[in-house]
């Protein structure tokens, strides 16, 4: 039987000004990289690609480390055509400096007022040239979580999404907790509540290999 072929992006990305200053998030990589290990764990055959993260490569797998949104849209691009499911639960920079500067910009030099400009959606992009990819996002919101997750499905074009409940005690960005619900395109919402990265990985995974493959 074909092996399933798993795309997984983590991490945040970095959006950078100069060498040493950028814009960027909290996310450490944990919910990402643990999807990854509990594909691997399925059998499936994973790619990972890694925002700037301290959490070491994949085993048995491929780990492609990159640093901004525009790297992370060129590494998903390259695997996205060989691939049966994308899961990209990277937390990608909404947006980046206008300019770069090469040299580090000394201090009385600062721009307080950056011009800014939005990076590349690569959710919206890849979604362009599906063909039979299933294609699962995530929504880390505060608030009206579920609601902001399904506007986000819709507009993302995808599969399902993940609507993931940050800024509760101990869950989300950073943490070994998470609070997740699954909404597929068909409406159907599954309650995975609060439980470790881990164990939330290996539930997601089990459920969408029976969603999607067959049990695969
Ligand atoms: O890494 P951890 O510390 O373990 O934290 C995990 C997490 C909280 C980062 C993760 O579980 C999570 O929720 N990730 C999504 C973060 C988010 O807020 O995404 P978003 O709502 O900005 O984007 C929605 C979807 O579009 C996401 O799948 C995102 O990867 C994608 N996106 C966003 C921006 C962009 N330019 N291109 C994209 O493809």
């Amino acid at each position: 039987m074909k092996t399933i072929k798993c795309l997984v992006t983590a991490g945040p990305t970095r959006e950078h000004f100069d060498p040493v200053r950028f814009i960027s998030n909290p996310s450490s990589g944990k919910m990402g990289w643990n999807i990854a290990n509990a594909a691997k764990a399925k059998g499936w055959d994973v790619t990972l690609v890694l925002g700037p993260s301290s959490l070491p490569d994949l085993e048995g797998g491929k780990t492609v480390r990159v640093v901004s949104a525009e790297d992370m849209l060129a590494a998903c691009e390259k695997f996205f055509p060989d691939t049966d499911i994308l899961i990209m639960s990277a937390a990608v920079s909404d947006v980046r400096p206008k300019a770069y500067s090469a040299q580090k910009t000394k201090k009385d030099k600062i721009d307080f007022n950056p011009q800014l400009e939005p990076t590349p959606d690569i959710l919206k992009t890849l979604s362009l040239k599906k063909k039979s990819q299933i294609l699962v996002g995530f929504a880390a919101e505060t608030q009206n979580v579920m609601r902001y997750a399904e506007e986000k499905m819709k507009s993302k074009n995808l599969d399902a999404i993940v609507a993931n409940t940050v800024g509760s005690d101990g869950a989300g960005f950073a943490s070994d907790d998470n609070k997740i619900d699954l909404i597929l395109k068909s409406g159907e919402i599954v309650d995975f509540h609060k439980a470790t990265k881990s164990r939330l990985a290996a539930s997601l995974i089990d459920f969408i290999s029976v969603k999607f493959f067959g049990g695969r």
